[in-house]
């Protein structure tokens, strides 16, 4: 990887606490390896990796504004939900204010939260990568993180339905580009896999 990039770790350190901070470097460190696993660009899953979550401490005004302004459509249950305005409006930050032009590492950044249909490579990477980074610790974490490892649209399936289950557990909505993602990513599963096994 290229040693330039770890001056976004710096950016990113001054955005948030420390907890979250080990979180995007295990989220980058992850997405580097998926990278690697599956043939894609290490610097761009590096850069998204490591600033995907840079809004998310950002006040709540701030964050609502910048999703708005960062040019994505932005559906009616996001709007509701707060904590997925961080993805949105961290795709509008690294734009305007760290300059990446990147449509790619854009798009994996501000679908990292809900996911959508037809996903390109890097934007599953940084999508699986948060899912299962090192520090995460829900059961069955080890079995998602091994599944990921194997096949990326898989992953994909298993881990949109994961959030699908927990969302709706708690009587949340749920958008409908995760739902959309859910439906295309079904035809990927593996019938043999741990969560059918119970
Ligand atoms: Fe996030
Ligand atoms: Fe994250």
């Amino acid at each position: 990887m290229n040693k330039e990039l770890k001056k976004y770790e710096n950016i990113i350190k001054e955005l948030m606490g420390s907890k979250r901070f080990k979180h995007s470097v295990n989220v980058a460190e992850m997405s580097v390896s998926l990278a690697k696993k599956f043939g894609v660009d290490q610097d761009k899953a590096y850069i998204a990796g490591i600033l995907h979550d840079c809004q998310k401490e950002a006040d709540k005004d701030i964050m609502l504004k910048e999703a708005k302004e960062s040019g994505y459509y932005i559906d009616p249950v996001e709007l509701e939900c707060f904590k997925l305005w961080h993805g949105p409006a961290a795709a509008y930050y690294v734009k305007e204010k760290l300059k990446i032009e990147d449509k790619d590492i854009l798009n994996a950044i501000r679908f990292h939260t809900v996911g959508r249909a037809d996903m390109s490579a890097l934007e599953k990477i940084v999508f699986l990568a948060d899912m299962v980074s090192a520090e995460r610790s829900y059961p069955d974490v080890e079995k998602y993180r091994e599944a990921v490892m194997k096949d990326l649209n898989n992953g994909m399936f298993l881990t949109l339905r994961w959030s699908i289950l927990k969302t709706a557990g708690l009587g949340n909505t749920i958008p409908l580009c995760t739902l959309e993602g859910y439906n295309f990513y079904a035809p990927y599963k593996n019938e043999d896999d741990f969560v059918f096994q119970k």
